[in-house]
């Protein structure tokens, strides 16, 4: 047996198991972690003693709970400037789909991303990545999408990488290659779609930038066929996908998302019954952004409930971006999704962890206390897990362990 790193005890652990018990809890838990893996998470009671004799670290808690740390699945963490001048626009009664029709929305924030160095670039972003690790976040996926062209793409997910490795996070990337169709191509939109899956998109994979690709379907962006066409390109080189979905109207990402197969369909408000059924045939989860909802002050709540019946695994992510959801609270994410999405905190946090991962197809790396897992956990002063969905604020982990490390 492998010599023990790290031994955790006297708290709670939420485990995010199916033990079948609530959040796979165990009341007086212990952990121990070996070259940055969990090797035993259960009760103290239970743990070999062999495990508790080698131990080189020894943290001795006083109550509270441990949890997985949180998988944030979507988010456009790496931007150029910000756009709270079209937050006054739309608070006076523009809407998202008008600012983009006039050029701005996603296309502002490409004009800012292109204009600022790629040092920039990660000064600007570095602080939002320590808002979400503050809150216990160990992994983040970060997409690509304000660039447009190879080289500020690039740019992006190159910052993202660096990001993860200033911090010792993971850092998951994607490539959102069709998010907005760039000023030289208007009215030529399936002549960019082709431009990005021949020249950007290989390019991009033969640096290592992307670890998954996504696209956003939609009326003010891109259809069906042309995702189809870009989805193609991806799986042609062995890339898993991921689309932002039926947010503002049913355009049949849903769909299209569980015939591909997709890890993931995004936002999914306006999600139609046939696409909800594709998804559970594919296997595709269910990502709640309820930081968008809030923003753009939606009032179509996405279709938990059939979520729930067709059996379809929800997530919950910050979205954080300039444009649609300025969020860099995973513990306000929570509390929204269940006080807007009426979801269980316990199917938040899940949504926050073990499906978040999921969704990243990192299930078997990240998001519950497990053997065999990453040992990247978080202590909470709390004395149920429950009470994470419901302070606004405020609470802050008391112990933070990334790949084994004491970060804090
Ligand atoms: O997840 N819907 C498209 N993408 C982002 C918003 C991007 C933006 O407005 O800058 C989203 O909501
Ligand atoms: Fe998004």
């Amino acid at each position: 047996m492998e010599p023990v790193d790290l031994l955790v005890h006297g708290a709670a652990l939420a485990t995010l198991t199916d033990s079948g018990v609530p959040y796979g809890l165990i009341d007086d838990g212990a952990l121990a972690v070996a070259k940055g893996r969990i090797v035993y998470a259960g009760a103290e009671s239970d743990m070999p003693l062999s495990l508790a004799g080698t131990a080189e670290q020894v943290v001795r808690l006083n109550g509270g709970v441990i949890l997985p740390a949180f998988v944030d699945c979507h988010t456009h963490l790496v931007f150029g400037g910000d756009r709270s001048r079209e937050f006054a626009m739309r608070l006076s009664g523009a809407t998202y789909e008008d600012i983009a029709k006039a050029g701005g929305g996603i296309r502002s924030t490409v004009r800012m991303t292109c204009a600022a160095s790629a040092e920039q670039l990660l000064a600007e972003s570095l602080p939002r990545m320590d808002a979400l690790l503050a809150e216990g976040v160990g992994t983040i996926e970060i997409k690509s999408g304000y660039g447009l062209d190879l080289d500020t793409e690039a740019k992006q997910l190159r910052v993202a990488r660096a990001l993860g490795t200033m911090r010792g996070v993971r850092v998951s990337t994607t490539y959102l290659g069709l998010h907005a169709l760039p000023e030289e191509y208007a009215g030529r939109s399936r002549a960019y779609v082709e431009h990005v899956a021949i020249d950007i998109l290989p390019a991009l994979h033969a640096e290592g930038l992307i670890d998954c690709v996504d696209a956003y379907l939609e009326k003010i962006a891109f259809a069906p066929d042309e995702v189809r066409r870009f989805f193609s390109a991806a799986r042609a080189l062995g890339l898993p996908v991921k689309l932002h979905a039926d947010q503002l109207s049913d355009g049949g990402g849903a769909r299209l998302a569980g015939q591909m197969k997709a890890l993931s369909a995004d936002h999914l408000e306006h999600a139609a019954d046939t696409g909800i059924e594709a998804m559970a045939r594919g296997g595709t989860v269910a990502v709640l952004l309820p930081g968008a909802y809030f923003s753009l002050r939606e009032t179509k709540l996405p279709p938990i409930e059939k979520f729930r019946a067709a059996g379809v695994p929800m997530a919950v992510a910050t979205d954080c971006n300039p444009g649609t959801s300025p969020l860099y609270s995973m513990r306000l994410a929570l509390a929204m999704a269940c006080v807007q999405f009426r979801l269980t905190p316990e199917e938040a946090i899940r949504g926050t962890t073990v499906n978040g991962a999921r969704a990243l197809g990192l299930a078997h790396e990240v998001g519950q206390l497990a053997p065999g897992l990453a040992a990247d956990f978080t202590h909470w002063p709390v004395s149920h897990p429950d009470a994470l969905c419901y302070w606004l604020g405020e609470i802050k982990p008391t112990m933070i362990v990334r790949g084994g490390q004491i970060c804090s």
